[in-house]
């Protein structure tokens, strides 16, 4: 169950950072903020801060930051959700979801318990395919033709489907239990739904695991040619293919021998790697990898390497893999793509080629930072200007995926110099600098958001809450008041976003816009003159009368400046909430986030 996201602000507004982080950490006061010794990595002199004012913790030191959430989570190795639940105790607040109906909360325990007993009916049908390989003769000279060892065999949990269509109605009592069907092992035919029947048939069978080990679905492969090859379990309560990894649970421990996970694309690529001294290899399930992927797998490790097939299917899937992993990569992670010759999957190349080649492979793996750069470059022309142009524009999207930080901004440098001009001007070019426009002040380096910056001095009002706003500078509002209320027409031609961050903006100009906003409810566009004459005698009027007294006579106030100004606002406003969503590891909402500014992005570039 989600808990609303401005339950969550309420509790960051709580929540001081200071006071969180000085429970598991001696702090001291240096200026304006707080140091001491990183506890997230091993330090001597101290290069972890806290900022009481931004309510964020930084380490120079190993990079690590995020807000009171974050600290916590990452301190004490608890979920998302018991840090609220526990945050939200210690101040005396209801999480939310507490206060579901009692019929809610009853269906959510049916759904716990339904979870409970699919995983029972899965564990059981586990078994009994594993019974059924070691009566398969066929079967086992199957597994020992791909080379598979009975031991790997064993520690993966690799079973047979027999042919029957009903092997299963031996298994369980009632196989018209619906568990049966809701599992996915059984299906009901089309017509009549009387007829049911076994999935997996004459099937080797690769049980997934769950996190925790429990089996969550099936993987099935053919014996010989037929199509197709491989069967999976359908997306049940338990089995989220876009989240789950196969060989996750059975690589626990050699991820942390290894220091990284291999994430390949076929079962049979995880079995044979573990094999052959590669038990860190994961695999997804037959779909593109996800950021839920990467998200998870970053839980368990800090390197991560993804191998694909030589051919043009493996490049399209690593650049999937590329997107989904570019918003996790911050400076203290690793990840690598590590591209097989084309007639080679990970399992056929170890076989083939041996451990250590393989081996040499992983360390020959290409970064991220290369692999971003090739794929930018992809049939760019870079002897032309138009072809680096080109790269500068492919690599923006990309670019702008990471969280900020040293390779941020490193890569920002190296994508200059392909480009072949000064960081400074790409910078320009990409809108990260605020350069002086029109007649307002020139405001300083305002950088580029990421997942470090969730905190950071909002410009205009911030989702993080009120206590972290700081009033925007009095010249960017200003002016878009002042343009506002003199171009009767350009109120009504703004769009609901952008009418709400203006409204939303810390008094005085704040309740200026919502006064003006019911103005033009009430009476459409007028011209300043009768504005002037409707504010007679409210609580706006000293203010608006001060704000339109500025407004040199000499400069046109012009809406496409006040528009210039909404879109940045906007872009930035929605970065800010992209990395809070990032920092509270909310996928979701990251992806919401980003497609409406992908949408404002591209209703920026139709209107000129
Ligand atoms: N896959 C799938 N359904 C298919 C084919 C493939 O779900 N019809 C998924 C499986 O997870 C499979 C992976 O995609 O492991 C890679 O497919 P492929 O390269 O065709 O198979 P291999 O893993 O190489 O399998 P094998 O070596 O057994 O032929
Ligand atoms: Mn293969």
């Amino acid at each position: 169950m989600a808990i609303p996201q401005h339950f969550i602000q309420e509790l960051l507004a709580r929540a001081d950072v200071v006071e969180i982080v000085g429970r598991y950490v001696q702090l001291k006061k240096t200026g304006a903020n707080f140091s001491g010794l990183c506890p997230f990595h091993a330090e001597k002199s101290p290069s972890f801060t806290v900022s009481p004012s931004k309510q964020f913790y930084h380490c120079f030191g190993c990079g690590k930051n995020g807000n009171a959430i974050g600290f916590l989570m990452d301190h004490t190795g608890a979920g998302f959700v018991e840090v609220v639940h526990d945050l939200a105790q210690s101040y005396g607040l209801q999480v939310p979801e507490d206060e579901r109906s009692p019929a809610e909360r009853a269906r959510a325990a049916e759904e716990a318990e339904q979870r409970a007993t699919l995983s029972d009916v899965l564990a059981r049908a586990g078994e009994a395919y594993r019974k059924q390989l070691k009566e398969s003769p066929r079967a086992i000279e199957y597994l020992r033709r791909r080379g598979l060892s009975g031991e790997v065999a064993r520690d993966f949990g690799l079973g047979y489907a027999p042919e029957s269509w009903r092997t299963l109605a031996g298994v369980f009592p009632d196989y018209t239990d619906a568990l049966l069907t809701e599992s996915g092992l059984v299906i009901t035919s089309e017509d009549d739904a009387d007829k049911r029947y076994d999935r997996f048939r004459d099937r080797i069978m690769f049980p997934i695991r769950g996190v925790k080990g429990e089996v969550i679905g099936f993987g099935g492969r053919v014996l010989g040619d037929e199509k197709p090859k491989y069967l999976n379990s359908p997306e049940t309560p338990v089995f989220h293919k876009g989240r789950e990894l196969y060989g996750l649970f059975e690589a626990r421990h050699a991820l942390r021998e290894h220091g990284y996970a291999l994430v390949t694309e076929g079962y049979m690529d995880v079995v044979a790697l573990a094999q052959l001294g590669f038990g860190n290899a994961v695999a997804t399930l037959g779909t593109a990898c996800t950021p839920e992927h990467v998200q998870k797998l970053f839980r368990f490790t800090d390197s991560v390497v993804f191998s694909f097939d030589g051919d043009s299917a493996g490049r399209r899937a690593a650049r999937k893999a590329l997107e989904a992993a570019l918003p996790f990569a911050t400076d203290v992670r690793s990840v690598k793509f590590l591209f097989l010759p084309t007639e080679h999957d990970p399992d056929s190349f170890i076989r083939a080629e041996g451990t250590e080649a393989f081996g040499a492979a992983v360390k020959a793996a290409v970064p991220l930072s290369r692999f971003l750069l090739d794929a930018a470059a992809e049939e760019c022309d870079l002897s032309t200007a138009e072809g680096r142009s080109h790269l500068a524009a492919n690599a923006q999207p990309l670019w702008r995926l990471l969280p900020t930080g040293a390779l941020a901004q490193q890569l920002l440098g190296e994508i200059a110099g392909q480009v072949q001009i000064g960081p400074h001007e790409l910078e320009d070019l990409w809108g990260l600098r605020r350069r002086p426009a029109g007649n307002y002040k020139k405001e300083s380096y305002s950088g580029r958001s990421g997942a470090g910056q969730a905190a950071k001095t909002p410009k205009f009002s911030s989702p993080m809450g009120a206590r972290r706003t700081r009033t925007p500078p009095a010249s960017r509002a200003s002016r878009a008041l002042q343009i506002a209320l003199s171009e009767p027409e350009t109120w009504e031609r703004l769009s609901q976003d952008e009418h709400a961050l203006l409204c939303d903006l810390p008094a005085p100009h704040g309740p200026l816009f919502t006064w003006l906003a019911g103005q033009s409810l009430d009476h459409g566009p007028q011209p300043w003159s009768a504005l002037r004459e409707a504010l007679r005698g409210h609580a706006e009027e000293p203010f608006a009368v001060e704000q339109m007294a500025q407004l040199h006579p000499d400069i046109v106030a012009d809406p496409a400046e006040l528009r210039a100004i909404l879109r940045t606002e906007l872009e930035s406003q929605l970065k800010r909430q992209m990395d809070a969503a990032l920092a509270e590891h909310d996928l979701a909402r990251y992806q919401t986030l980003m497609a409406r500014l992908a949408h404002l992005k591209r209703r920026a570039g139709d209107s000129p």
